[in-house]
């Protein structure tokens, strides 16, 4: 039987689903609104980006436990002995961030706050364009924001093109579409483990967190 035609259980909650499909909305926006020097709404997409990830740093303390931090960041050596096992078809799957995983979606993370973070110093090179923080900063100090702000850019391109890479490779190999998971929230239940979702309480808080860091910026 096809692992799609099994029964299915909960894996992730809707803001780890929404947060994830407005990040990449919101990337490709800040791609090509910066392409095409349209500055203002590059930066209102910016604190969009820093709005999620104010909510997913809350939620990785708060939200259901397959979003917590503490679910996904193991030791290095379990992301060794599942690495190992990476191109066994045989290896058991828990719910959530595998061990391997977990070190991807922190690197990911950070690199989107040193991208925001940058940004909010940035200024271009005329002086025109720049972050809402630059005035705090030299202008050459704002030029050196600039330029780690286009590296750090590419730098978080490479790593989606390797994320999204990694999630092909369990589609085509594994035969386990982590996508549609990532979609609906659902995954086979022949995955290990139960979720348990978050207090409603902690979402009234990560929405405010979130709502106040744009009321800050905009
Ligand atoms: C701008 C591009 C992208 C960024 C910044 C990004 C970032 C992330 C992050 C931070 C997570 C961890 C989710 C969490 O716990 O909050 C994640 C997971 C995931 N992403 Fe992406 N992603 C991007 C593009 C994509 C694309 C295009 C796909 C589909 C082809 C995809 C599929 C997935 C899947 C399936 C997971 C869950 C992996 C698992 O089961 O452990 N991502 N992504
Ligand atoms: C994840 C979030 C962000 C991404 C992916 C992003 C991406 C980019 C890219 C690709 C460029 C063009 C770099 C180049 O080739 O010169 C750029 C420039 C710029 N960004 Fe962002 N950005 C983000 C967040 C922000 C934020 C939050 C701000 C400020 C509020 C900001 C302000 C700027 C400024 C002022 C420039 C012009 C720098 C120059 O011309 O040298 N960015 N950004």
């Amino acid at each position: 039987m096809k692992t799609s035609q099994l029964k299915q259980k909960k894996v992730w909650d809707l803001p780890i689903r929404l947060i994830h499909w407005s990040l990449v909305i919101l990337i490709a926006v800040l791609w090509w609104t910066a392409e095409n020097d349209q500055m203002d709404n590059h930066r209102l997409a910016g604190y969009g980006v820093l709005a999620l990830i104010v909510f997913r740093l809350y939620w990785g303390f708060a939200g259901s436990n397959t979003a917590r931090f503490s679910h996904f960041i193991k030791s290095p050596r379990a992301a060794w002995q599942y690495g190992q096992g990476l191109f066994k078809p045989e290896q058991s799957n828990k719910i959530g961030h595998n061990p391997l995983g977990g070190y991807s979606v922190v690197l990911l993370l950070s690199l989107l706050i040193t991208q925001v973070a940058l940004g909010l110093f940035a200024i271009d090179v005329d002086g025109w364009e720049a972050g809402p923080l630059n005035h705090y900063i030299s202008f050459e100090a704002g030029r050196l924001c600039a330029t780690w702000h286009e590296y750090t850019f590419n730098m978080l391109l490479a790593w989606i093109v390797l994320h999204v890479a990694v999630v092909m490779y369990y589609l085509l190999v594994r035969k386990q579409n982590l996508i549609k998971a990532m979609v609906t929230g659902r995954i086979s239940s022949l995955y290990i483990g139960e979720y348990q979702g978050a207090h409603f309480i902690h979402i009234i808080i990560a929405l405010g967190l979130a709502l106040l860091t744009l009321w800050w910026f905009i």
